[in-house]
């Protein structure tokens, strides 16, 4: 009998190409609220045109893929959502695995030679994938399994208070800006976030700076708020890096470093000091 071996070797298949450089701007599942298209290039010289015949009647695919972006695993990790409370990583979805496999079930838009057409989805721009599966409703779909802790958490946000989001007119500006100048948006990640539930959150990186200031972290970004009963005001965005740090040659590929360099020179003081 063969003994089972202690580590494997996978190549990836292909790569993701979804124009989301940062992690903050993938979502944390695909939504299929959102018209989105993203591409999956599979790499040449394999015969992945033969092994893709017979996918196109499939309107949905189970990505299987690595999440290349992370280098750490623990044990127990702090959810996105609900309270700041620890759960075993292998009872969530938490990228932070001992191996970092993603599943993710996508849209089949098309598939054009090596190319297949995929609607929204949680992967960054480059995401190595490993296999593609049809997802199959049959076998795959359960709708009435139990979902443990996060069912919980779903009865108690439902019966919350959705907090409504406001940007003060100093934020307003420089997200216009933001959007006008660079194509940065991250205000729907945002206001998801802030209405769920914007109290402290290191998973949500949501910090508190003074009695009545806090900040979060968006991607490359952040942005300051307060917080009045159910009313969250966005006060002002932020580079989300010093500038030492971005001119430094030695910190090569920080995320949006263009972006930030030239918000810095249009907005050097006033947001850090609210
Ligand atoms: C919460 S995980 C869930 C992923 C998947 N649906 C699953 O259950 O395996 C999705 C998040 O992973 C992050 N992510 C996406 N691509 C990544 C990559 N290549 N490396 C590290 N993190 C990534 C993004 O922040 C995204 O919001």
């Amino acid at each position: 009998m063969s003994e089972s071996p202690a580590t494997l070797s996978l190549e990836p298949i292909g790569y993701i190409r979804t124009g989301k450089q940062v992690k903050f701007q993938a979502l944390h599942q695909p939504s299929e609220q959102q018209p989105e298209r993203n591409v999956l290039e599979l790499v040449p010289g394999h015969n992945y045109e033969q092994a893709l015949r017979d996918l196109a009647g499939f309107s949905r695919v189970w990505l299987i893929w690595w999440f290349h972006r992370n280098t750490t695993w623990r044990p127990q990790v702090i959810p996105p959502r609900g309270p700041a409370q620890r759960r075993g990583v292998f009872a969530t979805r938490s990228p932070h695995r001992p191996n970092p496999l993603g599943l993710t079930p996508v849209q089949l838009i098309a598939i054009e030679g090596r190319r297949l057409i995929l609607g929204e989805c949680d992967l960054v721009e480059g995401t190595p994938v490993f296999d593609l599966k049809p997802y199959v409703p049959a076998y795959d779909s359960f709708p009435d399994a139990r979902a443990g802790w996060i069912e919980e958490v779903d009865a108690l946000t439902r019966q919350a208070p959705q907090f409504k989001v406001h940007y003060a007119p100093t934020a307003t500006a420089q997200a216009e800006w933001l959007v006008a100048h660079w194509q940065i948006d991250f205000r729907a990640r945002l206001e998801e976030l802030l209405a769920r539930d914007p109290t402290p959150h290191r998973t949500r990186r949501i910090r508190r700076r003074s009695a009545d200031q806090l900040e979060i972290g968006c991607g490359a970004w952040r942005a300051f708020f307060r917080v009045e009963g159910f009313d969250v005001t966005v006060t002002a965005l932020d580079a989300g890096f010093p500038l030492r740090f971005l001119r430094d040659p030695q910190r090569v590929g920080l995320p949006d470093c263009a972006a930030q360099v030239a918000f810095l020179a249009v907005w050097p003081e006033a947001p850090r000091a609210v």
